[in-house]
């Protein structure tokens, strides 16, 4: 079950070119999308099947701004409706595909699934981009066969560093002593808070002395559908026992991850990471960012795992825990508008 109103993110701006051969199909919420841009560089989100017999317009051709379908020769606008039908001197009226709102921000490029008369830009979530001034971040994209039910839950409980990083990120037990709160947004959660005085991550432990302690300071807003924006600083451990760590900066880093549903069982998850300029020192970035590709790996194992699980038991009861706190806010908040949206077209039909 998808939220429809709603921008999904369909990918990094530079995976769309300009090229004769640049379609690209994306799978969003259970739909096969063609992205490719117009000869003025705006993107072009439509469904990504010929209203005649079904063959995928990313097989087709540009032509112009035009994409021609090659089974057949029907050649579509960027606005969907069918412009030539080779053979055939008359269009019949209502021929076209369905299009999408696209908009292009922080270098991602999101498609908006529902009304377009709803399709307000505001409502795309808050992120730092890899062209933003001062910063350095890196980018990349990797693909997980989980639900992104599952991948809320994974990314609304970071109780889950300590044990499944515990190779990368993790290098102790006390992220699982943590007990954020989280405020409910309109669309999402966010969450502060600090972990203090603990041993470095084990991907950077043999930078600092044995024996150095940190502070984390944590911010993380989650929102629907499931895009996880993450404000990561490292201080050094200071003394303040609530609040904010009164530890000095060393590392301030951000993360941006935006984790679309291809379908019920499928991600498609972009993500960024680096630090801010005032912190950059030369080597830090690639670091940071060999260890994140590795920490993946290691999420895609146990989530890929775990849905294995579900399927061969779809009934089994299973049991809560304090750390499915934040998984259940933003899910509840997905589901409700979820729901909301389904009575709104149930209200439709019934008036129709
Ligand atoms: S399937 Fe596209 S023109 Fe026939
Ligand atoms: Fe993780």
């Amino acid at each position: 079950m998808f939220l429809k109103n709603a921008w999904y993110c369909a990918g990094w701006d530079n995976d769309v070119g300009l090229g004769a051969g640049d379609l690209v199909v994306r799978r969003i919420a259970g739909r096969s999308i063609l992205l490719y841009r117009k000869g003025n560089g705006e993107v072009v989100a439509m469904e990504d099947r010929c209203p005649h017999r079904s063959a995928p317009l990313s097989l087709g051709r540009k032509e112009g701004d035009d994409i021609r379908c090659m089974y057949h020769g029907m050649r579509f606008a960027p606005d969907g409706q069918c412009m030539e039908i080779p053979g055939m001197p008359r269009i019949p009226q209502g021929i076209c595909v369905p299009t999408m709102p696209v908009v292009e921000r922080n270098n991602w490029i999101w498609v908006w699934m529902g009304d377009p008369a709803r399709a307000d830009p505001d409502l795309i979530c808050y992120a730092i981009g890899p062209d933003e001034p001062g910063w350095r971040l890196k980018t990349n994209h990797i693909r997980i066969e989980t639900g992104y039910r599952q991948e809320i839950a994974n990314l609304a409980d970071l109780s889950h560093v300590s044990w499944v990083h515990g190779l990368t990120f993790g290098g102790s037990e006390d992220w699982s002593f943590i007990k954020p709160q989280h405020s409910m947004q309109p669309r999402g959660i966010e969450t502060r808070y600090c972990v203090r005085n603990i041993p470095g991550p084990n991907f950077a432990k043999h930078l600092f002395p044995p024996d150095a302690r940190f502070d984390i300071q944590v911010h993380v807003r989650l929102s629907v559908p499931c895009n996880f924006i993450l404000s990561f600083a490292v201080h050094e451990a200071g003394d303040a026992t609530s609040g904010p760590t009164n530890g000095k900066l060393l590392l301030d880093t951000f993360s941006s991850q935006a984790v679309t549903p291809r379908d019920e069982g499928s991600v498609d998850y972009y993500f960024s990471w680096g630090t801010s300029e005032d912190t950059y020192f030369p080597g830090i970035v690639d670091l940071m960012f060999n260890a994140n590709a590795q920490a993946f790996l290691e999420d895609k194992r146990i989530l890929e795992g775990q849905r294995e699980r579900m399927l061969e038991y779809p009934d089994a009861p299973q049991v809560d825990i304090i750390h499915d706190a934040g998984p259940g806010r933003m899910l509840w908040v997905l589901d409700k508008l979820i729901e909301e949206e389904a009575r709104e077209a149930a209200g439709v039909s019934e008036a129709a």
